[in-house]
């Protein structure tokens, strides 16, 4: 049996909390720093089992990365056409930014390479990255339906293209880009709603040009990435499940120290304002390209909002959480414009909708979002379904249940949140592993 929680409402939330860093640019730092000339200190990496799969792969290519101390990389670029081929499949366990993000990287590297995951990375589709790639002369194999393991041939011919994207994916524009790096000519990035930007911006901190502004990217093959240093901020998508939980449990008032705050990943922050909450920005300043701030969150009462969908692909990884917020607002949130949950790491509005209405949370799914009526959880035995941020969302809910929840399957928080159980509790979740 893999690791459950037992988890039941706490104490009020207080003091301080430092999440660890962000799982999307833990990712693309050591990628690019991997292809760049010269040595890059990557600070702040992320220990989580997602981010340790893409170092582990480099690794495998031919990268050497050493660890000087935790939370800490070095990593000695090969330069752009330096990876070398691995006879091994590349096991990027649970991560589909990593596998999304490789698939571009090494499309254009001229060697033969598999990727494949865990059963639930195996189960989410790859076409989305494979069709621009093989637009881009790549040429990929898949299982029937896109799903992983995907092999990759050795080709160094891809061209440049003009791609719009289908579906506002921060990961297949980063795919296409990584693969554009070793193309011919320009490659040139369209979305129907900007997505983070930090493909773009750590490019951009490597020395290769790139045009680029919310919903556009451009850049051409043929120029080098330098090797720089990179501070990766706390990760918001972490800090998230805190901001919700001190938001709801009354007499709450916790800090969240240099959390990102990058504009494409702070949503949620929007979205829980426009329901009331107290969440102050303080101390805000430029961190290694990246915006960081100290968040300081009270308790306060949320009322019921209709969810812009424009908001969403900026809070498209809270949107559980959100629905923890919502079932305990008054009144009725409607949450539209979110078909892409279905495709994470689990079918993310049907385990939560399903979890909540096993607390007694009035919340209705809908094919892209849920209806979600406030009102009293209870406690009861909830499922995860091996999924990370389910888990952590049904723990800051079961905070405010009338008794304990039991959750199921929680092993693999590792994956994005090393350590959250021990740090929730010590501002005062009520929270514990049962092995
Ligand atoms: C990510 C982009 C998002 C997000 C994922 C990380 C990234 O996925 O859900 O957790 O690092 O680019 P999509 O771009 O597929 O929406």
């Amino acid at each position: 049996m893999s690791q459950g929680w037992l988890a039941g409402p706490g104490s009020a939330l207080s003091g301080e909390v430092v999440v660890p860093g962000d799982k999307s640019v833990s990712h693309r730092a050591v990628m690019l720093a991997a292809i760049a000339e010269g040595s890059s200190r990557v600070s702040g990496f992320l220990e989580g089992e997602d981010t340790r799969a893409t170092a582990r792969i480099l690794g495998q290519l031919g990268v050497r990365i050493e660890t000087p101390s935790a939370n800490e990389r070095l990593v000695h670029g090969v330069g752009l056409r330096g990876l070398r081929a691995c006879a091994e499949p590349l096991d990027c366990g649970n991560a589909g930014t990593g596998m999304r993000l490789l698939a571009g990287l090494l499309a254009g590297q001229g060697i033969e390479s598999v990727l494949t995951g865990d059963a639930s990375l195996s189960r989410r589709p790859m076409g989305r990255v494979i069709v621009p790639l093989t637009r881009m002369g790549a040429r990929i194999d898949s299982e029937p339906g896109g799903l992983p393991p995907i092999r990759i041939h050795a080709n160094n011919a891809l061209q440049g293209i003009d791609y719009e994207l289908p579906v506002a994916s921060a990961q297949v524009k980063s795919a296409v880009l990584l693969a554009g790096l070793c193309a011919k000519g320009e490659t040139t990035i369209r979305e129907p709603r900007s997505t983070r930007d930090y493909t773009e911006r750590m490019l951009a901190a490597f020395g290769w040009p790139v045009e680029f502004r919310p919903g556009f990217a451009r850049l051409a093959g043929g120029h080098c990435l330098r090797a720089t240093d990179i501070q990766v901020p706390a990760d918001f998508s972490s800090a998230a499940f805190f901001l919700v939980a001190a938001t709801l449990v009354p007499g709450s008032d916790l800090r969240l120290r240099r959390v990102g705050m990058n504009p494409r990943r702070t949503g949620l922050l929007e979205a829980l304002r426009l329901m009331g909450a107290d969440i102050r920005i303080e101390r805000p300043e430029e961190q290694g390209g990246e915006p960081v701030a100290d968040l300081r969150v009270r308790h306060s009462r949320l009322h019921g909002i209709n969810l812009p969908a424009a908001l969403v692909p900026d809070m498209i990884d809270e949107v559980p959480v959100f629905f923890v917020a919502a079932a305990q607002a008054e009144g009725t949130t409607r949450v539209t414009g979110a078909t892409e949950l279905r495709v994470k790491e689990s079918d993310r509005i049907a385990t939560m909708c399903a979890s909540l209405q096993r607390l007694g949370a009035n919340i209705v799914e809908t094919p892209d979002g849920a209806v979600i009526r406030g009102s009293r959880l209870s406690g009861g035995e909830v499922d995860s379904h091996g999924d990370h941020r389910v888990a952590m969302s049904l723990a800051v809910a079961a905070q405010r249940a009338s008794g304990e929840v039991g959750i199921a399957d929680c092993a693999n928080v590792g994956t994005s949140f090393p350590g959250f159980v021990e740090l929730a509790r010590s501002v005062g979740f009520g929270l514990q592993a049962t092995g």
